[in-house]
Formats: structure tokens, sequence, C-alpha cells
């Protein structure tokens, strides 16, 4: 089990976010979460991260008790074991995109030679080679969110999470993001996705499920590869 989640809650002050959640996901499984803006679909990923602390019940993501760690052992965690990729990319301006995926493996201990190694050979697989002297600014949208993918990558994650991966990209960059994660969740990456678009789940996940106010109010199997064989035909 890469991530097991027991009554999981949240409060923000006298407002619950997460009214208890209790998911399990396998090594191999990609799972969409779904449900209306405000249903604490961030917030759960924010606690599977270990970007921020549950209110109650508890997290173990890799065998390891989130809750038993401290700020650093949870930001050793993060750098480690996750890899997040965001809507609004989050890259580094002043660095070139190379840089910018070297980096995290510079982060997690890396000779400068094996950082820059291991990036250009992301770069290389997710075709973005020609990109790595290119800073942020200069790139396309949907070339930024593969560097932000190559660099989630960087450190080899147990697990990686994706907070509307494609909420910023136009739909023909949006499909090749889409392309790329299910591609990655072929090669055996566990994948966890938050989503609004129905299409991206049924094509990226294995598994959807469905939030509502802070509880899973449903899950499904995902109907894998519907309306994949329209989508290449047109
Ligand atoms: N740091 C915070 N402080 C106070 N309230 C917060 C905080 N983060 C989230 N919330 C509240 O918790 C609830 C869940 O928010 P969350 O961001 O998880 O929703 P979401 O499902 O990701 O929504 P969206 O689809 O719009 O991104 C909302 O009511 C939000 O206002
Ligand atoms: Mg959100």
């Amino acid at each position: 089990m890469v991530v097991r989640l027991t009554d999981l809650r949240k409060d923000f002050g006298s407002r619950a976010a997460l009214g208890g959640i209790s998911l399990e996901i396998r090594a191999g499984e990609s799972v969409a979460v779904m449900g209306p803006s405000g249903c604490g679909k961030s917030t759960l990923l924010n606690m599977v991260s270990g970007l921020d602390r549950p209110s109650g019940g508890s997290v173990v993501v890799g065998g390891e008790d989130l809750g038993a760690l401290d700020e650093k052992g949870l930001a050793l965690f993060r750098r480690r074991r996750i890899g997040m990729v965001f809507q609004f990319f989050n890259l580094l301006d002043d660095l070139p995109a190379l840089d910018n995926i070297a980096l995290a493996g510079r982060l997690n201990g890396m000779t400068v030679r094996q950082a820059r190694k291991r990036a250009e050979e992301l770069m290389d697989g997710l075709e973005i080679a020609d990109r790595r002297d290119v800073h942020p600014a200069s790139l396309s949208g949907g070339e930024r969110q593969r560097v932000a993918v190559a660099r989630a990558l960087m450190n080899r994650p147990a697990l990686l999470l994706a907070d509307e991966p494609t909420g910023a990209l136009d739909s023909r960059s949006g499909d090749a993001v889409v392309e790329l994660l299910t591609e990655l969740n072929h090669l055996g990456q566990t994948l966890v996705l938050v989503t609004h678009d129905p299409r991206l789940a049924a094509r990226c996940a294995s598994r959807v499920v469905e939030m509502a106010d802070g509880r899973i109010s449903g899950e499904h199997v995902a109907d894998r590869g519907v309306g994949r064989g329209t989508e290449r035909a047109r």
C-alpha cells in the first residue's frame, strides 16, 4: 500500500475542510480525485504530501506515518518520496529549464553532475531536450508543465501528486500532459490526480474518488481508454 488514510480530518478554524477520509491507494494505481470547488481536494493532497498536518486521523505514505515526523522529517519526506505538479507550474523564473529540474536532485544530495545527467535524461524522455537552456518565461504552457513533471520525477518519487495539472493549459497542451501522465502510470508510477475534467480522469485514472463537503461521496473504477480512440481519430 502506498497511501493509507484513516479517518483523516482537517479543520480551518471552526470549519471542517476534511471530515473523516479513509482511503487506500496501492502501488501502481492512478487515482483521480474529483468534486466541486471547495470540497477539500487540495487540502487532501496537502495532507498526503506532508505540506500541512491533519487535525485528526492518520496519513501513512510508503510505510511512513507522517504524524510521527517532525518538520525536518516532513521536509525530507517531501523531497525524497513525493513529486508534485501544480496548476501554475511553480517553476523558478531565474533558472533555465534544465536547472529547474536538476535543482530537485541537488536539494536531495545529488552532485551537480549526477543532477544534470538525470535532468537531461528526463528532458529527453519528455521530448523537451531542446528547451534545456530556455527560461520558464519563454516556454509554452505545455513545455512548462513538462518541465514541472520532470522536476517532480527527479528523485524517483514513490508517489506523484498532481493538482489540476492541465487547468492552465489549452486543450492541445493539456492532452499532451494527459498522455504523459498516463504513460508514466503505465510504466508503474503511482499517481494521485486532482481534476475537474472528467475526460482527464477517464484517460489517466484507474479509479475515481468523488468528494463532496470534505468527505468521500463515491468511488468507481475509471472507464479507461474511453474517448481515446475517438480523440486520436479526429
Ligand atoms: N489555509 C486555509 N485556511 C483556511 N481555510 C482554508 C485553507 N485552505 C483551504 N481552506 C478551506 O477549506 C475548504 C477546502 O479547500 P480546498 O482548497 O481543499 O478545496 P478544493 O476542493 O481544492 O477546491 P478547488 O477545486 O477550488 O481548488 C474550502 O472551504 C477552503 O476555503
Ligand atoms: Mg484545489
